[in-house]
């Protein structure tokens, strides 16, 4: 290997330690299956956002006697340190380097699928349904997946109403210690973070629209806010609009949010949210930024075909001039602004999302539980073991209830008393 290759393994292995440092959940379980070896002889293909978090999660996996492959679930967002690192002194082949082309990244996820695993994960969907139409020959192989993201939750749950599901695939993302952590906390603040070391722009008094209001919009909203921002909500939803109503924001329809915004953030999951009848309507200087999973919500093509020219404004931000002089600017492609633009959610957060990754996969692998080819939920128990772990490596302490409580929370018989 290079020179230059061994200093970046190097920087990937002394971010992954720190990241490490902020994941004692994930740590605990590590260590655990250093000497219970659960997943002995288990292939895991995993397609995740190759970053110094994911590497703690593979692993632990591979300490836990997995043999593990892995890939980038996003074409920008693989951190080429940690991928160095994990292909060099770590041990685990990562298939993945930042920018890679569409065909590279889609023969980085066959490179996976090749080695034929029983467990795989997922960030997306893309390895599973690529599993599904181009390796078929292998899904009787395939114990079971996981699914860390809401849109990949979306796609495997059209593929199960289409009666295509071939494989049983547990939704991570909607363990309630990893949506409403990572997807609020995590995304409200790298999401910005992402916009903030595209552009060193300043958030106070400026004007911000957040395209949809699930649990990734509240956490943008409830940042942006608290970075000074004037905060507007977009949103198709009438419980979700009113609850942003409720907490504060202005709500409206993007055709008028257009004209308000300085910057605006999507994180919706749908395609098309911007589109070319927005884009005309913004104001000059304007910064579309995406946290979504795929980069679909800003329609981008239109965007191309309205500027007159377009040119690199700095790392991460194309400047788009439409004819009448305005300027446009895309961040980080349109990709997810958060990995694509900065590193991701923070490690103390992932901590908590990939301790229900891991548990998953223990549970799949050790136990096998016959399972519907279905989009099942993570175990209730999973989900409260995560809580009670990162509660203890806070250090906070948890009030227990009386045996006259539980017995009161239980009966019917006593009401109205006095
Ligand atoms: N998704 C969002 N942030 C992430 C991170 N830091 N690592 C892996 N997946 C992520």
């Amino acid at each position: 290997m290079a020179g230059e290759d061994q200093e970046l393994v190097a920087e990937g292995e002394r971010r992954i330690e720190w990241a490490a440092r902020n994941m004692p959940v994930l740590a605990e379980i590590a260590r655990r299956w250093r000497r219970e070896r659960p997943l002995a002889g288990v292939r895991v293909g995993a397609c995740l956002h190759v970053t110094t978090e994911t590497a703690n999660l593979v692993l632990a996996l591979a300490g836990g006697g997995a043999s593990v492959a892995l890939c980038a679930s996003n074409p920008l967002s693989t951190q080429d340190d940690v991928a160095a690192a994990l292909n060099g002194r770590l041990g685990v082949p990562t298939f993945a380097r930042r920018g890679e082309d569409q065909d590279t990244y889609y023969r980085h996820i066959l490179a996976v699928l090749d080695t034929r695993p029983h467990l795989v994960m997922d960030d997306g969907a893309d390895l599973i349904s690529t599993l599904h139409t181009q390796r078929a020959e292998l899904l009787d192989g395939v114990w079971a997946g996981t699914e860390e993201t809401t849109t990949g939750v979306l796609r495997l749950a059209a593929m199960e109403r289409e009666g295509s599901l071939r494989v049983p695939v547990v939704a991570v993302n909607q363990a309630q210690t990893k949506h409403m952590f990572d997807n609020r906390y995590g995304t409200g603040q790298s999401a910005l973070d992402g916009v903030l070391r595209a552009t060193n722009r300043l958030i106070a008094g400026s004007t911000l629209v957040v395209v949809g209001y699930g649990w990734c919009g509240r956490g943008v909203a409830a940042r942006g806010r608290g970075l000074g921002a004037r905060v507007v909500v977009v949103e198709v939803d009438p419980l979700k609009a009113l609850e942003a109503v409720m907490d504060g924001f202005w709500v409206t329809d993007m055709a008028e949010a257009a004209r308000l915004g300085d910057l605006f953030i999507t994180v919706t999951g749908n395609a098309r949210v911007i589109r070319r009848e927005h884009l005309e309507l913004m104001k000059d200087g304007a910064l579309l930024a995406n946290a979504g999973h795929f980069n679909v919500e800003v329609d981008i093509p239109a965007l191309q075909a309205l500027a007159q020219s377009r040119r690199p404004a700095r790392e991460n931000v194309e400047e788009f001039t439409l004819a009448d002089g305005r300027r446009l600017y895309l961040l980080g492609e349109g990709r997810l602004v958060n990995l694509a633009c900065a590193e991701g959610h923070p490690a103390q957060v992932m901590d908590m999302s990939f301790a229900n990754q891991a548990l998953t996969l223990e549970w799949l692998a050790k136990d096998r539980p016959p399972l519907e080819r279905r989009v099942l939920p993570v175990p209730a128990d999973i989900d409260a073991r995560v809580a009670r772990l990162k509660l203890e490596s806070l250090g906070v302490r948890l009030e227990e209830l009386t045996p006259e409580q539980r017995a009161y929370l239980s009966s019917w018989k006593l009401g109205t008393t006095g």
